[in-house]
């Protein structure tokens, strides 16, 4: 008799928790816990390939067999929109700040540190701790777990989570209106974003109005580089960096620099010029680390016109192209054109769409969720291997000339 799939992943899921179980009890490291005190993050350094294998495997096989046995109308009835509820209002109204990491509050002290009815407090905590945010040890009396203690202490992973409640799911939600209204469009005006915001402006523009807003999105970028196969090691370790000697390298849309100061720290003789639209520039300027602030210069500059900087040695786009439809991603190479020196090096770093099926759904889903951002915010798609050639091709007739593959996103 053949095994049916819900016992096959049972069988599969036992086995990888056992394994990792056994790694973590023979490391002495924590056993998975949202207790207040429990690790943070995943102890399993990357080294440990398959440990690290294992424990993905069990996100990922029980994600699949709560589906299965949930059975597709359950199923459906299980994905609610309010989950982003409780997590957008527990940062749009700091509740994971209103009281000290370690104590105990009540309703009524959250609902005067934030200025709303202690009713809808209330709904708001009960159903965030269904989202695994806080903790109610007693009817009534609100404390903080491992996840409410994160938002409250680390304000990169915070900003994450404001940026796509307060941005990302509002432009959401208006992308199929933007789709209806603006069917053939490829600006980032006429978006989701756009309708969400009441605007003809793109995120981009919104933002450089808003620096708060910016600087939010900004630290959620860097969110993003601690995330698994998004870490910064891979900019500085996969990319020929000393070949460049005491070149210059010019990021272009750099953002707050955090890419520049990781490769300025592990090659000491490159000097580094970081672009970005002036209200990035502008805050991001006052926070330069000091062991890197003599070789690292921030600069405004709009990438849809013309590059400033010219006879760098480097121009390098870190996530920038997969925010622009193929006629913006065009302007913005052509507008470096005129800087490049004979040598000089474009280095994009970005996404490339896989196949459908070709590696396992939790990373196909991670790279099909940043391309619907994408089109929400931008107009813009992630691309695959075929289509990033092509449009280096329809910007100038030398179109690209490496790849190398940078992500270990653990399959
Ligand atoms: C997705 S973020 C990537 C940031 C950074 N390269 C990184 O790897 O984290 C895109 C960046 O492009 C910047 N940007 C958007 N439009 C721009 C423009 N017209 N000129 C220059 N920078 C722009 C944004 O401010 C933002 O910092």
């Amino acid at each position: 008799m053949s095994t049916s799939r819900i016992v096959e992943l049972s069988a599969r899921i036992a086995a990888n928790t056992a394994a990792l179980d056994a790694y973590l009890t023979s490391k002495n490291l924590p056993t998975p816990s949202f207790d207040i005190d429990g690790p943070h993050d995943c102890l399993v350094p990357k080294s440990e390939v398959d440990i690290e294998k294992a424990r993905i495997a069990i996100a990922e096989d029980t994600t699949e067999l709560r589906s299965l046995v949930l059975g597709p109308r359950e199923y459906l009835m299980s994905c609610s929109h309010n989950d982003l509820l409780s997590l957008q209002a527990t940062v749009r109204f700091r509740l994971t700040q209103s009281f000290p990491v370690g104590t105990e509050t009540t309703f009524s002290s959250i609902a005067a540190f934030c200025g709303l009815r202690e009713s809808n407090v209330r709904q708001i905590l009960r159903h965030a701790i269904m989202m695994n945010v806080f903790c109610e040890p007693r009817p009534g009396v609100i404390a903080h777990n491992a996840v409410s203690r994160l938002l409250a202490e680390e304000k990169p992973i915070f900003d994450w989570l404001a940026t796509n409640c307060n941005e990302l799911w509002k432009a959401a939600a208006h992308t199929c209106e933007a789709w209806e209204k603006y069917p053939e469009s490829d600006e980032p005006n006429q978006t989701g974003f756009s309708l969400a915001n009441q605007t003809d402006k793109s995120i981009f523009e919104v933002f450089s109005q808003n620096p708060d807003r910016a600087k939010s999105f900004g630290n959620a970028m860097r969110s993003f580089t601690q995330g698994t196969g998004f870490e910064l090691r891979h900019v500085v370790d996969n990319i020929h960096w000393a070949s460049f000697k005491d070149g210059t390298v010019v990021d272009v849309g750099g953002s707050q620099g955090h890419v520049c100061f990781a490769v300025a720290r592990a090659f000491p003789s490159l000097s580094f010029v970081v672009q970005d639209l002036e209200s990035v520039i502008t805050t991001a300027a006052k926070e330069i680390p000091r062991d890197v602030a003599a070789r690292v210069k921030f600069m405004a500059h709009d990438f849809l016109t013309e590059q400033p900087v010219h006879n760098a040695d480097v121009y390098i786009f870190r996530w920038i192209f997969h925010n622009w439809s193929d006629k913006n991603c065009i302007r913005i190479l052509r507008n470096l054109i005129p800087a490049l020196k004979p040598g000089a090096k474009i280095i994009v770093n970005d996404n490339v769409l896989p196949q459908p099926g070709s590696i396992s759904k939790w990373q196909e889903k991670k790279l099909r969720d940043m391309d619907l951002a994408m089109a929400e915010i931008q107009n813009s798609r992630e691309r695959e291997l075929g289509d990033w050639r092509s449009l280096f091709k329809l910007a100038d007739d030398r179109g690209v000339t490496g790849i190398v593959e940078t992500t270990d996103m653990t399959d």
